[in-house]
């Protein structure tokens, strides 16, 4: 392993991912005593603040997103205490040449950027650490997500990035590739026999990918109005998903080896366009409803605007390859659905012939339901006698083997998403990072669905908050004698 990172610079490190998931990730590093020895943070953004309120700042964020018990003071203090801020704005030359003097009297070794602004700055901002000799070798960058809005655009960034940091060095963040439940599915699959013999299509009869959140978009307004669900969540942690579910087995849990079999998924994925876009999508907007009992606004209320931007997609994609023909992969994400979960299923075909028929007990066909989120578990849905005599018949029930991740682990504390992937970015590790081809592949398959929907004419449907997406969700699954798990 090289020498970790020595600095690492954060742009946009007074927004609203750094006071919410990075500074309480990095405080967490802290708290282990992961970080290097003599590692420092620089901040920066365009908000005017010394070290002293930046140090404030980053408490403040620590103390909002962790619970006060979970705070341990000298923790916080040696944190505070690596921290530096430099204002800067990427269109100030003059602000960007105070920023590299702070950047390289910071700096002891290797340094890591983590773009956390808007995207279209991330040229700019890389143009100007090549100008400033800051963007060499023993330097790498951080991305943040939506790459783009397109493939056009994402080029476009990405032609920007690539500028100065050759590819090696650029590591594309998708949080959900950090969390503990997606590498878990990895673990799941190649580390156990069991599963691989029956994960393909002579088996699966069809697989789920659900990520369905309570909350609105809040004060993000701005921004999602422009992404939507397709952009914001589909593109990216969706994709990611299904690509692990789907990939053939790398050779090692290796960089270039996970994301070479990442990215024949995506490039088998059949592309959905104008002529199928009615039949195998469905595209939502919450309307005013109740989520637990508490009635909240429409989309549109909140954005105080007329948008036609989509809070809700599901679609029925298919991975064609020898694996996985005709399996058909159903993915949903949505805002303001009842609950939240982030949850992968694989549904088996069923037995090939029921004994049992003539005693008219149901055989259901098994089930994997990988839950991520809110708790990690995993559940086997197994068919088994129902105790009895059964004098007018064997009867069957539908039982769960379940392992439940937080009470097997319960002496380990769960990692944020961030915690991993700055320690694997200080430490030059790519593999839980997205590759250039990954994201242009992505996207690819997104435009055809874009154009389509755009082609078709078709329009969101309004759904009742805290209701599971419009009524045709339902429909884009029972036409083919398929159900939503919920
Ligand atoms: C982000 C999206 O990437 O992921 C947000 O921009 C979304 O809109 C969030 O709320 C969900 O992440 P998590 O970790 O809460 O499931």
């Amino acid at each position: 392993m090289d020498d970790p990172a020595s600095l690492l610079t954060i742009f946009g490190a007074s927004g609203d991912l750094a006071q919410r998931m990075l500074l309480p990730s990095l405080y967490g590093l802290e708290a282990d005593r992961l970080l290097p020895d003599a590692f420092r943070i620089l901040g920066t953004a365009r908000t005017e603040m010394d070290a002293e309120g930046f140090r404030r700042f980053v408490a403040e964020s620590v103390r909002r997103a962790l619970p006060a018990g979970d705070i341990d003071a000298d923790a916080l203090r040696r944190l505070l205490e690596r921290l530096a801020y430099q204002p800067a704005a990427v269109d100030d030359a003059a602000s960007m040449d105070r920023l590299g003097d702070a950047i390289r009297t910071a700096a002891r070794g290797d340094i890591v950027y983590h773009l956390s602004t808007a995207p279209r700055w991330y040229g700019a901002t890389c143009d100007a650490l090549g100008r400033l000799g800051l963007g060499g070798p023993g330097t790498r960058v951080m991305l943040e997500k939506p790459i783009g809005r397109d493939l056009a655009s994402a080029n476009a960034i990405n032609d920007g990035v690539a500028r100065v940091f050759d590819e090696g060095r650029v590591f594309r963040v998708d949080h959900y590739l950090g969390k503990e439940g997606v590498q878990n599915l990895l673990a799941l699959r190649f580390g156990n026999v069991l599963f691989e013999p029956l994960w393909n299509a002579r088996h699966v009869q069809q697989v789920q990918i659900t990520v369905a959140e309570t909350v609105g978009v809040e004060g993000r307004g701005d921004y999602y109005d422009e992404a939507g669900a397709t952009r914001d969540m589909l593109q990216n942690h969706l994709l990611q998903m299904l690509c692990l579910v789907a990939m053939e087995p790398p050779a090692q849990f290796e960089a270039a080896a996970v994301r070479n079999e990442k990215l024949k998924v995506l490039q088998s994925l059949r592309p959905i366009g104008a002529a199928d876009v009615r039949a195998e999508t469905v595209l939502g907007q919450y309307g005013p409803g109740a989520i637990g009992g508490q009635a909240v606004r429409g989309y549109l209320e909140e954005l105080g605007r007329p948008s036609d931007t989509e809070t809700f997609v599901a679609l029925r994609a298919h991975v064609d390859n020898w694996r996985w023909s005709g399996v058909p992969f159903y993915l949903r994400t949505g805002k303001r659905l009842p609950r939240r979960t982030t949850e992968i299923v694989l549904q088996f075909r069923p037995v090939p012939h029921s004994i049992f028929a003539s005693a008219g007990a149901e055989v259901l066909p098994n089930a994997l339901v990988i839950r991520l989120q809110p708790e990690e578990r995993i559940e086997l849905r197994l068919m088994s006698k129902t105790p009895g005599l059964d004098r007018a018949g064997l009867r069957l029930s539908d039982v769960a083997l379940d392992l439940d991740l937080h009470e097997e682990f319960a002496s380990l504390r769960r990692r944020s998403a961030y915690e991993r992937l700055y320690l694997d970015a200080l430490e030059n590790n790519g593999t839980l990072f997205v590759r250039r081809d990954e994201v242009e592949a992505a996207w690819r398959w997104v435009d055809t669905l874009q154009a389509g929907w755009t082609q078709a004419g078709m329009r969101p449907k309004s759904y009742p908050a805290g209701t599971w997406g419009p009524s045709s969700a339902a429909t884009l699954a029972e036409r083919h004698n398929h159900a939503w798990r919920e």
